[in-house]
């Protein structure tokens, strides 16, 4: 069986943490190396959520601290869904785990320099990260496979009516990836909303009985209160996780081709994926937006996924 070669990009953050645990041990995906950036929290809290989570599972996968602000705009984060620490809920033992000395950019970078074009780039947080990369080493467009990013809405946001986080947390960065060229699968909410991850699921994977699927718990039962709270769901949506299921088994999804633009204009629709569900437009598709995904499929996956931590 290929083993798909990824770089996951990510913002550590409870959907990023059930992500990477995912991605670390599947036999469909060699997973080459975890970029951390700012975003849910900032940078000094999501590495360090990161490497807890590499510790906690035995991941031996090198983790690589990025960006620690936007390309541009002011900073934001989002403690109110993912806490102070941005993975509130768990409590890990002393981290003894150190990041690699490589900057995640330069490490993209030297990473896609030196590759056959087969490596595909999975960020599920701010783009800016993969916007620096692509700015300070325009060559590595043509180097990189597919960008399968978890991002933006063809339909409403969720940080302002209009955005959604990882797209509003760096829009110019954003912009920079949506108009390099390389072929985009798009996960945006009207997608990632599909799988709130229910207190009966958590008690599923709870079920499971080892490290992965007690972590998956404490993970997402914060989540229970934060996005009750916010959005008024009865669960969190593992948003970041459908990037990685998709690449195991992209089958139980269904995508349409857009034309996509990142509003950088600085209005009410800031950080807007202006998704052109119609081709009204007539340019040419930029992007693979995700629709729906079959969700007994997609909890399988999950289910799989923390069920390989068994040893
Ligand atoms: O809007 C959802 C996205 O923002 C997810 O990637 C989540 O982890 C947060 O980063
Ligand atoms: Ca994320």
């Amino acid at each position: 069986m290929e083993k798909q070669k990824i770089i996951l990009d990510c913002d550590p953050g409870h959907d990023d943490a059930i992500a990477i645990m995912m991605a670390a041990r599947h036999p469909k995906i060699n997973l080459l190396g975890i970029t951390i950036v700012a975003g849910n929290q900032t940078l000094d809290k999501t590495l360090v959520n990161g490497l807890n989570v590499c510790q906690h599972l035995g991941i031996k996968t090198p983790v690589y601290a990025g960006m620690d602000r936007p390309m541009l705009r002011k900073q934001i984060v989002a403690d109110a869904i993912h806490g102070e620490t941005g993975l509130d809920g768990p409590v890990f033992p002393p981290l003894v785990r150190e990041a690699e000395k490589t900057h995640a950019v330069q490490y993209l970078i030297e990473t896609l320099m030196a590759s056959d074009g087969d490596i595909i780039l999975v960020p599920v947080g701010p783009l800016s990260n993969i916007g620096m990369a692509m700015r300070l080493e325009p060559r590595i467009i043509g180097k990189i496979k597919e960008i399968v990013l978890m991002g933006g809405a063809y339909g409403l946001g969720n940080l302002t009516p209009a955005a959604e986080f990882n797209i509003l947390a760096d829009p110019e960065a954003a912009h920079v990836v949506f108009t390099s060229g390389v072929p985009i699968v798009m996960m945006g909410l009207d997608l990632t909303n599909q799988t709130v991850c229910t207190l009966d699921i958590i008690e599923r994977m709870e079920n499971i009985g080892n490290r992965a699927s007690e972590l998956f718990g404490d993970i997402m039962r914060f989540t229970l209160k934060t996005q009750n709270e916010v959005f008024g769901l009865e669960g969190g949506p593992v948003h970041d996780v459908t990037c990685v299921a998709y690449l195991i088994d992209p089958e139980i999804f269904t995508l349409q081709e857009m034309y996509t633009v990142i509003d950088i204009t600085g209005g009410p629709s800031y950080g807007r994926t202006v998704c052109d569900y119609y081709g009204t437009s007539k340019m040419p598709t930029n992007c693979k937006v995700g629709i729906t995904l079959n969700q007994d499929h997609f909890w399988n996956l999950v289910e799989q996924s923390c069920s390989v931590y068994n040893d």
